[in-house]
């Protein structure tokens, strides 16, 4: 069966939101979050649907994967965090794709995680941001950083599900246990319907024995959690963001472009997409 078959080409919608709510979440670094949330998007976009990025790194790298000089910005999600009567609509920034907007951060936001914990509800700062433009859009993705700080508990606060992306690599397995727990406390004491969407194998390299291996060890500890797409290593993903462009322009027919077109079509198809 090819891969354009194996999950149905979407609906369209004739209206949109409200949002779902996802964060892109593993406290390991260069595993493929950054990526994943701009190609994922992109590709949602593509089939209609509303998305909204925020990216919530300090380091700005989905901002800056999308064209968005987020370094020379005066008011990012930084200020959002902080000042409550500024509005996210007058931040949110309209990205050369279609129906896919950014929320960019910079810098700034390292001081956040230090200046939210003398705040009341300092965990629901983002949730709060992001409520008035909740009927805007189908779908919002929150780009984590490589931590499990306040910052990301503040993701997966404002979340309805989380995507995990896993590097194919044993190692890689090591951190999960850790992050799923924090996933546990946080739906236990600040957000009762946050759910595992799907684990992503990323950097997958189907040659190796290695990566088989990992997948398999994946699926027997996740059983249907780990999403049927993966997404093979391929050069194209680094040249794409050194383009500033999503894979699906830059490089529309490529393997890596469709792999994330797959990946929409499949969480479309879980229902946790409209
Ligand atoms: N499937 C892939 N094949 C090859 N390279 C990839 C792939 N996915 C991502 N990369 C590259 O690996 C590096 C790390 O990816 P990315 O920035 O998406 O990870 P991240 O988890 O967001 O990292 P960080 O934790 O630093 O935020 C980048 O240079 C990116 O271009
Ligand atoms: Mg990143």
């Amino acid at each position: 069966m090819g891969d354009e078959a194996r999950f149905p080409e979407p609906a369209e919608l004739d209206s949109h939101g409200p949002a779902r709510v996802v964060a892109m979440c593993n406290q390991k670094g260069g595993v493929g979050k950054t990526t994943s949330t701009i190609n994922l998007a992109a590709a949602l976009a593509e089939y209609g649907r509303r998305v909204l990025i925020v990216d919530f790194d300090p380091q700005g790298a989905a901002s800056v994967g999308l064209g968005v000089n987020a370094h020379e910005m005066e008011t990012t999600i930084y200020n959002l965090l902080m000042t409550p009567r500024l509005d996210v609509r007058e931040v949110i920034v309209k990205t050369d794709v279609p129906g896919l907007d950014v929320v960019p951060a910079n810098i700034d936001l390292s001081a956040a995680e230090v200046q939210l914990v003398n705040e009341v509800a300092r965990e629901q700062a983002l949730a709060r941001v992001l409520r008035p433009i909740m009927d805007e859009y189908d779908l919002i993705i929150i780009d984590c950083q490589p931590s499990l700080g306040l910052l990301t508990v503040n993701a997966l606060t404002a979340a309805h599900g989380v995507v995990i992306p896993l590097e194919a690599e044993f190692f890689a397995l090591r951190g999960v246990a850790l992050l799923v727990e924090t996933i546990d406390k946080v739906r236990d004491r600040l957000n009762p319907k946050l759910k595992i969407d799907g684990i992503l194998a990323t950097m997958v390299d189907t040659r190796t024995l290695h990566s088989r291996e990992v997948l398999e060890r994946l699926k027997e500890a996740f059983g249907d959690t780990v999403y049927e797409t993966q997404i093979r290593r391929t050069v194209k993903f680094p040249d794409a963001s050194v383009a500033t462009e999503p894979i699906t322009t830059y490089a529309p027919n490529h393997a890596g472009a469709k792999a994330y077109r797959q990946l929409a079509r499949e969480m479309i198809s879980r229902g946790d997409v409209a």
